[in-house]
């Protein structure tokens, strides 16, 4: 990799606030039309529409880009603020399968997709709160 490529965050490699809006946007869609990702589309409110923006916030800083949702909700606590809702391996990989398919499904370049899919899975994991 070259050093001018080494500096492209993946906010950047995804074609910014654009690219990761149309991420989060996919991830939402396919978790109301699937399915295989019923077990976690039940555990979010009837409507998905600040869940999307939440995520997409929240994944900007993520992903090295501008720190939105800090700017309105001070410090992620994500641990925290998912404990009110049951997440065992089951959960937790409905969550990742989900990911990866919208990733697949918004051609997020492969090499990419394939770091940031392990790079969500220690978030995901470290979400778990119940035993199976
Ligand atoms: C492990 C499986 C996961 C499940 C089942 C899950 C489920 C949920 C649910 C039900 C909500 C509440 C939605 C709402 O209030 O509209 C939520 C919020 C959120 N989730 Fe997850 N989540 C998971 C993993 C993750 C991961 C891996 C990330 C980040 C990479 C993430 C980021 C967020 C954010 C930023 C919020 C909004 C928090 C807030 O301000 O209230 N979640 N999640």
């Amino acid at each position: 990799m070259s050093e001018e490529q080494a500096a492209v965050t993946p906010f950047e490699h995804l074609g910014g606030e654009a690219g990761v809006r149309g991420l989060v946007d996919r991830f939402y869609d396919l978790m109301d039309l699937e399915a295989a990702y019923a077990g976690i589309r039940k555990l979010h409110p009837a409507t998905l529409d600040g869940s999307r923006d939440k995520l997409f916030w929240f994944l900007c800083g993520w992903l090295g880009g501008p720190d939105h949702y800090i700017d309105r909700f001070g410090h992620p606590m994500l641990r925290a603020r998912h404990l009110p809702y049951a997440i065992a391996s089951s959960e937790r990989d409905q969550w990742m399968a989900c990911m990866i398919q919208a990733m697949e499904e918004t051609s997020v370049d492969p090499a990419l997709a394939a770091r940031l899919a392990e790079a969500f899975f220690g978030t995901a994991d470290w979400m778990r709160n119940r035993r199976d």
